[in-house]
Formats: structure tokens, C-alpha cells, sequence
């Protein structure tokens, strides 16, 4: 069924695993992540960015194609449809409107107090329908559609802090050194910071910028309060790899279901293996 975060991340919180957002694309996206996480027997969340959603068609053209599949494919296992890096009130509110279950409100980039103020407003207008809140500190590094970072920000503790209490978000991306797309060489997240976030947020937290991202330092953000960790470039990869495997291998073939086909199978099994390492699978 279609729900929010908050009861998913709260349980992954106390039981010591994280919840994958996977982003979706288009529909052998959308097949394939819950094909993965009803095999898993695992909650999902689906990221839809901006740049996605308008690709698609639009915020109800992705909820219904959604609705669609759950009831095809019979999903048992609890589904979040999130709005990844909200830009203002007004797309939050759409995607709201439009059946959305979660939204992201990326107001990081803005000062502070007008960040606070922003997400509040989302809050009030989400919590009054059931839809739950992400909100962000600090700078993911890289690029994701419209969302570019010219450097690295560490999210400030107090301001963490500060920002859960005064806007009642349901979930923090404290930006702790992650990037959007490859990481160039070993990427370095500061751990430190949080433990310390962690202690003081009082919510799941969430990483961004999954793609890449070492075993070891998956364990240890889980270990941290990391509830939602968000995953795209290595789907995108997966997908792409198989296009052109199948593509070089039969150059005439030219049904889009000869080809886009291995890439949704490409995509379920990157899925299944991120379910895994996260902790989430057999957890619905
Ligand atoms: O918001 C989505 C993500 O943070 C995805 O990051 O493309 O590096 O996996 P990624
Ligand atoms: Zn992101």
C-alpha cells in the first residue's frame, strides 16, 4: 500500500536498518524497483526528482502509472512515493496534490531562518494530509538535475538542531560530505558530525548521494541514525550498461522491449542488492 515515510523510517530506525529511496526514471524504473521490493519483502521508497516527474508527464501521471502497478503487481509491502529535492511550496504542494505521499523541501541552499521558514509552511500543509517531510542542511556535493552544488557545506549541528524543532520535519539530510553521481576517488563523510547530529535531531536521518558509497560506511551511518539512504547514478548505470550490452550484441534489433527489458532486470538486481546490504529486506 501507498503510505508515508514516517512510520517506515521510524522502525528502521529502531531496528537498525536503512530504507532505500530509488529514483525512478520512467516505467521499467518503476517495474523494476517494486518487483525488487516485494521479491525482498521490503519497504521502498520511490524518488521522484523534478526533472523526472516533468519527464514522465508529470506529478499524476507518475502517481497513477504508480497506483497502477501496485494493483497489477499485487505489492504488499509498504510504498512511499517521495518528491526528491523539492525546490519551493508551491512543487511541494503539487506533488501533494497530485497523491504524492512524501515530500523533500530543499531549502538548504537559502539562509538559514528563511530555510526554517519555507519548510515550516511545507509541514503545516503536508502533516494536514498525512504526507510526511525531508528537509536538508548543508550541500550535497555533484549534480542531480537541477540541483547543483558548487562546494561542500557540512550541515551545522545546532542548526539541525534547530531546524527539527522549530518545523516538526518527519526526517534530516544533514549534507555530511556525500555527492550526487560518482564520487571521484574514496568519498569522505564525516562521521563525527553525525554521531553529534544524530544525538540531537531527535529524527531519522538521511543520505544522500547513495551511489558509491562503501559497505563499511553504509553500516556505519545505519549505526549513526541513517534511516533513508538515496540511490539513482548506480540504477542509471546498471540501466545503461544493459542497453548497450544488448544493443552492440544485436545491432538490428531495434522492439524496445528487447532492450529496455534487460534494463529493468539490470535495475532490479542493483535494487535487491541495495535492499540487502541497507538491512531492509524481509522487513515489510
Ligand atoms: O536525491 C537522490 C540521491 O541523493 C541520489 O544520489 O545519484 O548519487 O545515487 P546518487
Ligand atoms: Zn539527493
Amino acid at each position: 500500500p501507498l503510505v508515508s515515510m514516517t512510520e517506515m523510517l521510524k522502525k528502521a530506525n529502531a531496528e537498525g536498518y536503512a530504507v532505500g529511496q530509488f529514483n525512478l526514471n520512467n516505467l521499467e524504473f518503476t517495474q523494476a524497483i517494486l518487483q525488487a521490493a516485494e521479491e525482498e519483502k521490503s519497504p521502498v521508497i520511490l524518488g521522484v526528482s523534478e526533472g523526472a516527474a516533468r519527464y514522465m508527464g508529470g506529478f499524476k501521471t507518475v502517481v497513477k502509472m504508480v497506483e497502477g502497478l501496485l494493483e497489477d503487481y499485487n505489492v504488499t509491502v509498504p510504498v512511499a512515493i517521495h518528491l526528491d529535492h523539492g525546490s519551493s511550496f508551491d512543487k511541494c504542494k503539487a506533488a501533494i496534490d497530485a497523491g504524492f505521499t512524501s515530500v523533500m523541501i530543499d531549502a538548504s541552499h537559502d539562509p538559514f531562518e528563511q530555510n526554517v521558514e519555507t519548510t515550516k509552511k511545507v509541514v503545516e500543509y503536508a502533516h494536514s494530509k498525512g504526507v510526511s517531510v525531508e528537509a536538508e542542511l548543508g550541500t550535497v556535493g555533484g549534480q542531480e538535475d537541477d540541483v547543483i552544488a558548487e562546494g561542500v557545506i557540512y550541515a551545522d549541528v545546532n542548526e539541525c538542531k534547530e531546524l527539527v524543532e522549530r518545523t516538526g520535519i518527519d526526517c534530516l539530510a544533514p549534507a555530511l560530505g556525500s555527492v550526487h553521481g560518482p564520487y571521484k576517488g574514496e568519498p569522505n563523510l564525516g562521521f563525527k558530525e553525525m554521531d553529534e547530529i544524530n544525538k540531537v535531531a531527535g529524527v531519522p536521518l538521511v543520505l544522500h548521494g547513495g551511489t558509491g558509497i562503501p559497505t563499511a560506511d553504509i553500516t556505519k551511518s545505519i549505526s549513526f541514525g541513517t534511516a533513508k539512504i538515496n540511490v539513482n547514478t548506480e540504477n542509471q548505470i546498471a540501466s545503461a550498461k544493459a542497453v548497450r550490452e544488448t544493443l552492440a550484441a544485436k545491432p538490428e534489433e531495434y522492439d524496445p522491449r528487447k532492450y529496455l527489458g534487460p534494463a529493468r532486470d539490470a535495475i532490479k538486481a542493483t535494487v535487491i542488492g541495495k535492499m540487502r546490504e541497507f538491512g531492509s529486506s524481509q522487513k515489510a
